[in-house]
């Protein structure tokens, strides 16, 4: 019997090795598509500057996306700028742009770029704790001076009277005792929150970016406030892969403690067992009246007799 227990106990323990072996080489997938939202405006201002085929100023043309970005709405603008500032522009799509825009650095001509991300909002804007119920829209701005250059740089607006209108008035539902938030992103993917969407669902904004509109996660109901991304996607992966990592370390610690635990039980156990094996050896000692003698048979204690007691004789001796 003490064979079978030290079997136990030497399976227990290398199942427990196996299964912490497991876990460390158990190593976070990282086979993920990286959702820059730097690269997508690169990308989107090439895609909506190929709108434009002798572009007409003050008029909108949609763009197409690349197929791989199905679901995106691009549009661009060309304007001149001393234009933007004095009369604005009343309806690109959402938006709505006062006058009294200021364009830095000075450019005669510029294009708003407009974006709507559809589907692909939260995987290039991914904010934890939250839900979108509307689109990620963008407007961003860029010189006019070369229609096919490409990687150009962000132009600054500023509002100097009235703020940029967003208007959101095609919401998805919002959960009953949710209250929706306007959100926008700078030039680096920080959120920032309002304490809660403009009468007939619009936001406002002084200068260009990304906006959209969000509830508290019912699910994830009191959650910090996101992390601060300078690479949005990056950032939220690293949280959900530390947070995953968490768990693990977390149920290896307590999976080995319960581990640890059955071990002693059954440590424990064993040698209560052979205890009281041999205080059943001594009781039967004490009832024959006779100390047996203990051999080793393999791993178990047999009693054996130390002589024979009716020496065998053979029929013949009888005869003879
Ligand atoms: C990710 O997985 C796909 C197949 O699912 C594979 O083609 C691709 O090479 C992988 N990328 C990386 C970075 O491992
Ligand atoms: C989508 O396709 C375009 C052009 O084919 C490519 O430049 C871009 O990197 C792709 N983007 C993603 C997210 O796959
Ligand atoms: C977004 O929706 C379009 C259809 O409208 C679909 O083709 C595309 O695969 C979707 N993309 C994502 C990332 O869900
Ligand atoms: C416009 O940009 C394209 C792409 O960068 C470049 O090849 C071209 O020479 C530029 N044209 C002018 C007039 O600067």
């Amino acid at each position: 019997m003490g064979f079978l227990c030290g079997l136990q106990v030497l399976l227990l323990l290398s199942l427990c090795s196996h299964r912490l072996q497991k876990l460390s080489a158990q190593s976070p997938p990282t086979n993920a598509t990286s959702y820059s939202s730097s690269s997508l405006d690169a990308l989107l201002q090439d895609y909506s500057y190929r709108a434009f085929v002798r572009p007409r100023t003050g008029i909108l043309y949609q763009g197409t996306v690349p197929s791989n970005l199905t679901g995106i709405k691009v549009a661009a603008m060309r304007l001149r700028s001393g234009s933007l500032r004095k009369r604005g522009v009343s309806s690109l799509n959402e938006f709505s742009i006062p006058s009294g825009v200021i364009v830095k650095p000075y450019v005669t001509r510029l294009v708003l770029v407009y974006q709507n991300l559809a589907n692909f909002s939260h995987l290039y804007y991914p904010l934890s704790g939250y839900d979108y119920v509307a689109p990620v829209l963008g407007l961003l701005a860029y010189d006019a001076k070369n229609l096919s250059a490409i990687n150009l740089p962000e132009l600054d607006l500023r509002v100097s009277k009235d703020p940029i209108r967003i208007d959101f008035s095609d919401l998805e539902p919002i959960p009953q005792g949710s209250s929706a938030k306007c959100v926008s992103f700078d030039s680096q993917g920080k959120p920032s929150f309002s304490d809660s969407i403009q009468p007939g669902n619009t936001c406002e904004t002084e200068r260009q970016g990304h906006f959209s509109v969000v509830v508290k996660s019912v699910a994830s109901a009191p959650s910090p406030a996101p992390p601060p991304a300078t690479e949005k996607g990056k950032e939220k992966k690293k949280s959900s892969e530390s947070n995953s990592r968490t768990w693990i370390i977390v149920g290896s610690v307590v999976g080995g403690l319960i581990l640890l635990g059955l071990l002693l039980f059954l440590v424990l156990r064993c040698r209560n067992y052979k205890k009281q094996e041999k205080m059943k050896e001594m009781e039967k000692a004490g009832e024959t009246g006779e100390a047996l003698r203990m051999t080793q048979v393999g791993e178990t204690r047999a009693p054996t007799a130390s002589t024979t007691r009716t020496q065998p004789m053979l029929e013949t001796e009888y005869a003879a």
